[in-house]
């Protein structure tokens, strides 16, 4: 069964089993207008975290089986966008092809037309040392601590505009631009920088398709995209401090913030219909919400479902509301 567990004015989040969602009337209909099909899906584990995953083979037939599915919800200028995580071959300390293998077979999916616009990485410094056999008891491997972020598209032009993702200039960029001068010519790198082409100030620095979830050191200058931070030591959040408050686990394993609302801007316009079909704690419909996009959410999990609620009850969202 597919239900509704909550609705705002931009969006409805759906309880049920995504494939069966898209199957339904209500799911048909939105094929041919997702703007931005935006998500994490349960990773392939070594380990089952609590809503429990797919291992194997079976995971990446079950994966690479939705790149048609998704595809044929998109607009004709619309974007996926999916981040995935390492996996490890479960006993031994070697790394599983798994996820690269679901993402390059989802890809090249012969019915989906499918194609990698760009590869993200996101690292997140503070994610803890894991698999621990190997890291912290063996001390035989590295904590493995960044994730996969997929950008694909049915066309090689999407819709999709980097000056909406500008990052703050860094210091010496700000004094360059103050003191209108700077060493042009060709750099080690052969690169050769033209005599004007930085003089002008474009409102902030074009984004890198590698993110650092938090500084590793609290002075060191870091540059993440505009609109929100990427950190994701949530710690303090509204959502987690109410889910401490009212005795709620939060989900194991969600999305930071910053990174949807990065490829919410970069990727759609406000009212542009956001999908993300493995919605968890909704970090996507929250976002989009947050920049005036509607959006869908589904998941199979009523307990996600229901705690993914509070987001909304954030005074944050009725700031932006009231700015209009
Ligand atoms: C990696 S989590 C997504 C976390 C989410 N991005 C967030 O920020 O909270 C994957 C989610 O997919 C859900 N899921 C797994 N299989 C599903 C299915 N067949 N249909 C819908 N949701 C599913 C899981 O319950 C889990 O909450």
């Amino acid at each position: 069964m597919v239900r509704i567990a909550h609705q705002t004015q931009l969006g409805k989040y759906y309880i049920g089993d995504t494939e069966r969602f898209f199957r339904l009337k209500k799911g048909r209909e939105l094929k041919g207008k997702v703007q931005l099909i935006l998500t994490s899906p349960p990773f392939p584990l070594n380990r089952k975290k609590s809503y429990g995953n797919l291992q194997g083979e079976d995971y990446k037939s079950w994966f690479v089986g939705l790149a048609k599915v998704f595809s044929d919800f998109l607009t004709e200028d619309g974007s996926i966008v999916i981040e995935m995580g390492n996996s490890w071959v479960s006993g031994r300390p070697v790394q599983s092809l798994l996820h690269l293998e679901s993402l390059i077979e989802f890809v090249k999916h012969p019915d989906a037309n499918l194609r990698l616009c760009q590869q993200f990485v996101a690292y997140n410094p503070s994610r803890l040392p894991s698999p621990a056999e190997w890291v912290t008891v063996q001390r035989i491997r590295t904590t493995d601590s960044y994730t996969h972020v997929w950008w694909m598209a049915k066309t090689d032009f999407p819709k999709a505009d980097n000056s909406k993702v500008l990052r703050p200039y860094s210091n010496s960029m700000k004094q360059l631009l103050r003191k209108q001068q700077y060493n042009s010519g060709v750099r080690p790198s052969e690169h050769v920088l033209s005599e004007e082409g930085f003089l002008t100030d474009h409102g902030g620095s074009i984004a890198h398709n590698f993110f650092e979830l938090e500084p590793m050191n609290s002075k060191r200058e870091v540059r993440l995209p505009n609109a929100f931070s990427l950190s994701n030591t949530d710690a303090n959040s509204f959502f987690i401090r109410t889910c401490r408050e009212r005795n709620i686990t939060p989900h194991p394993a969600r999305m930071p913030l910053g990174l949807a609302a990065f490829f919410i801007q970069l990727l759609t316009d406000p009212d542009d219909l956001v999908l993300d079909p493995f919605a968890g704690s909704n970090t996507t419909g929250f976002t989009a919400e947050l920049l005036n996009r509607r959006w869908i959410s589904t998941e199979i999990k009523p307990d996600y479902a229901k705690q993914s609620k509070i987001r909304f009850e954030d005074e944050i969202l009725h700031k932006s509301k009231s700015k209009g």
